[in-house]
């Protein structure tokens, strides 16, 4: 007999691991210093229109493509497709899982590192945010440095995939989400009580529309889909440890509302400190490491927050790498036959021999590129800017057009009867939205990535 399938212990587990997943370096890292970079409260607006007309919609097809063919990203498109084109999109769904994992696991390991930093005092140090740049460029150009934090991060994320779906990923995320929760809220009330903290708020709240252009709607819709872990099955294989029970609508509704309040959250604490400090807030991927540092010292209670805020950095990064190694370990759990904790150790292996490049690509590989680019920069575009748009792409096409509604809608119903005798409406925007407004502006994002895009605009 086929030993029985792990599944999540409870609906709350569900939404806390991916919530977990969701919330990561992308709310934390990313969206502030894009946010920052695009014109602020102007590009928050438009990020929020994305995430609501598709990111949610796409999630929503992401783990019902998952709960209702009980697999992996392969097994689950082979089921519901018999067909080898759509495993192979699964396929790269577990191939995106190394990758993202390789270079995500080389931030988090710099958060690890900065949490000893503000912890040694060495922050103490940075009179300018320049002498925070100079600091942090000395640290990634220590071999050492970097990859014995990026192994003690993968190190971690193994241990709680090896536990299991729910004594490891559940657990956790139940244990690190609200902590998670509880630390931001702190930095977000010591953020907005300093002196000057208005001019960071009104940054992000006071939209100023001639700042946005064809550029900032595309990083926008771009980042829903980094933030909210879709495109590349991290999503679905979640949703394939769910209850036919729970309310697919209901959960990814309250997981986009979760991943958008935290985004929201750490960009009040972090623009808020910064502006306070009367630095630039278009620092770029640079705001967390050079600028905060050199923000918290200058704040009272600095050094105690500054621990906190890289505590919070960690763990947010923590609960998103479980989910991507996950999703390979469930393929090779799922289609091979591995057993779970040769998979948890054998591939968290395999990808940190993959990162050593991208790691070595801030000291001794900086000046070997590709196309440009140095390793990490390469992995990280491949990833993320070509694989999650082109995945979330195919998922929306499988769904409304391959799959068909007539047994899409079944499926989806499942645990959700109430919701849709109630809002019948729901289904109908649902089915819309997926049919043709995702996969149009999916495509748009996606040419914009591989640089089309930026041509024919200019050619206007
Ligand atoms: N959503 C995560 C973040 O915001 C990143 C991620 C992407 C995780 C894709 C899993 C899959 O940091």
């Amino acid at each position: 007999m086929e030993e029985q399938r792990e599944s999540w212990g409870s609906k709350t587990g569900f939404i806390l691991a991916a919530a977990g997943s969701a919330i990561g370096l992308g709310n934390i890292w990313k969206f502030p210093y894009i946010a920052g970079e695009n014109g602020g409260a102007s590009f928050v607006i438009v990020y929020l229109i994305c995430i609501a007309t598709i990111g949610l919609p796409v999630l929503i097809a992401e783990i019902l493509i998952g709960r209702s063919g009980q697999r992996n990203p392969v097994g689950a498109f082979r089921k519901l497709s018999h067909s080898k084109f759509w495993a192979g999109v699964g396929g790269m769904g577990i191939v995106g899982g190394f990758l993202i994992l390789s270079f995500y696991a080389i931030i988090a390991g710099w958060a690890i590192g900065y949490i000893v930093e503000a912890i040694t005092g060495s922050f103490f140090d940075f009179v300018d945010p320049a002498a925070s740049a100079e600091y942090f460029k000395d640290l990634v150009g220590n071999v050492y440095w970097i990859l014995g934090y990026f192994i003690l991060f993968m190190i971690l994320t193994t241990v709680i995939v090896f536990a299991g779906v729910r004594k490891g990923i559940e657990r956790g995320s139940k244990i690190m989400m609200p902590i998670l929760f509880v630390l931001l809220i702190v930095l977000m009330v010591r953020g907005v009580t300093l002196d000057g903290a208005g001019k960071g708020l009104d940054f992000l709240w006071n939209p100023d529309w001639s700042k946005i252009n064809a550029n900032s709607i595309l990083i926008a819709l771009g980042h829903a889909f980094f933030t909210l872990s879709l495109g590349m099955g991290a999503m679905l294989t979640y949703g394939s440890y769910m209850s036919k029970k729970d309310n697919i609508v209901i959960s990814a509704a309250q997981i986009v509302f979760l991943d958008t309040l935290i985004a929201l959250i750490a960009g009040m604490a972090i623009f808020s400190s910064v502006f306070a400090a009367g630095l630039d807030p278009q620092a770029g991927p640079g705001l967390i490491f050079h600028t905060l540092p050199s923000v918290f010292i200058k704040m009272p209670g600095g050094y105690f927050f500054s621990i906190i805020f890289f505590i919070l950095l960690t763990l947010a990064a923590l609960t998103s790498s479980i989910s991507l190694l996950e999703v390979v370990v469930s393929y090779f759990v799922d289609e091979r036959k591995w057993k779970r904790h040769n998979a948890a150790i054998v591939l968290a292996f395999i990808i940190t021999l993959l990162g050593v490049p991208s790691a070595l690509s801030f000291n001794v590989l900086s000046d070997f590129k590709i196309f440009g680019l140095d390793f990490f920069a390469l992995v990280d575009f491949l990833a993320s800017n070509i694989m999650l748009p082109l995945g979330g792409l195919l998922i929306s096409i499988f769904v409304a057009w391959i799959w068909g509604y007539d047994r899409v809608i079944p499926n989806l119903k499942e645990g959700a009867q109430n919701l849709f005798e109630k809002y019948p409406w729901i289904i109908v925007c649902w089915k819309i939205f997926l049919k043709y407004f995702s996969p149009i502006l999916i495509f748009l994002v996606f040419l914009h990535s591989i640089g089309i895009l930026d041509k024919i605009i200019n050619l206007f």
